[in-house]
C-alpha cells in the first residue's frame, strides 16, 4: 500500500518543545541525577534530544517491549525484548516514550519498574493520544497532545519505516 505524510509538527516546533522539557526536568531535578531509561526504538531520538538539554547529571539505560507487530492498532500484549542493563533501586528515574497511544505498555511497564523499587519514577512522553486512552497511566511531561492518528517521524514508525524523519508526520494511505 502506497502512502503519504503530511506534516503534524514541524521539526523547529518539536526542537523548541523538547528544549522547553529538558529545561523543566532540570529544574524539577536540581541537585539530583535523573536516570532516563528509553523504550526502544520509538524513544530514541526523542531520549537523545532530551538528554542534550538537561543540565542535571544523566545517565541512561534501555529496554524494548512490544505490544505491536506491523499493524496500526494495539494487541494490548505486551513482552519485554530486552532488559534494563542496570538496576533501579534507589535511582530518580524518568522513563521516555516516543507516544502514549491505549496505555498497555505504559501501565504494564511502570507497574514492572516500580517493583524494582526507583527512588522516584516519572514518565516522559514526547506525544500523547489521550482520546486512545484504555489503561490508566499518569503522564509527568507531555510534549504534545494530539489527534487520534497513525503519527511517524522523530523514533516513531509506520512498519519500521520514517522513524528518521527530523519532524512528526502524519500517515495518509492512498
Ligand atoms: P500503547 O500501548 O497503545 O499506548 O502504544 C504503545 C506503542 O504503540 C507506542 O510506544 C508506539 O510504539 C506504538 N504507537 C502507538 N501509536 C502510534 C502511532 O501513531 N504511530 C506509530 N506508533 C504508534
Ligand atoms: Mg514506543
Amino acid at each position: 500500500m502506497a502512502e503519504k505524510i503530511k506534516v503534524l509538527l514541524s521539526e523547529e516546533e518539536v526542537d523548541s518543545k523538547i528544549k522547553e522539557i529538558g529545561e523543566q526536568i532540570s529544574k524539577d531535578y536540581e541537585g539530583r541525577q535523573v536516570h532516563l531509561v528509553c523504550v526502544l526504538k520509538g524513544g530514541s531520538f526523542f531520549m537523545c534530544e532530551l538528554a542534550k538539554r538537561i543540565t542535571v547529571p544523566v545517565s541512561l539505560d534501555f529496554m524494548s517491549v512490544s505490544s505491536y507487530g506491523s499493524d496500526t492498532k494495539s494487541s494490548g500484549v505486551v513482552r519485554i525484548v530486552k532488559d534494563l542493563d542496570e538496576p533501579l533501586k534507589g535511582k530518580d528515574v524518568i522513563v521516555i516514550e516516543d507516544i502514549v497511544d491505549s496505555g498497555h505498555t505504559l501501565s504494564y511497564l511502570l507497574e514492572m519498574l516500580k517493583n524494582r523499587e526507583p527512588a522516584s519514577l516519572r514518565l516522559c512522553t514526547l506525544l500523547d493520544k489521550p482520546e486512545r486512552r484504555v489503561a490508566d497511566v499518569h503522564v509527568d511531561y507531555t510534549g504534545f497532545q494530539i489527534p487520534d492518528e497513525f503519527v511517524v517521524g522523530y523514533g516513531l514508525d509506520y512498519d519500521q519505516k520514517y522513524r528518521n524523519l527530523p519532524y512528526i508526520g502524519v500517515v495518509e494511505f492512498e
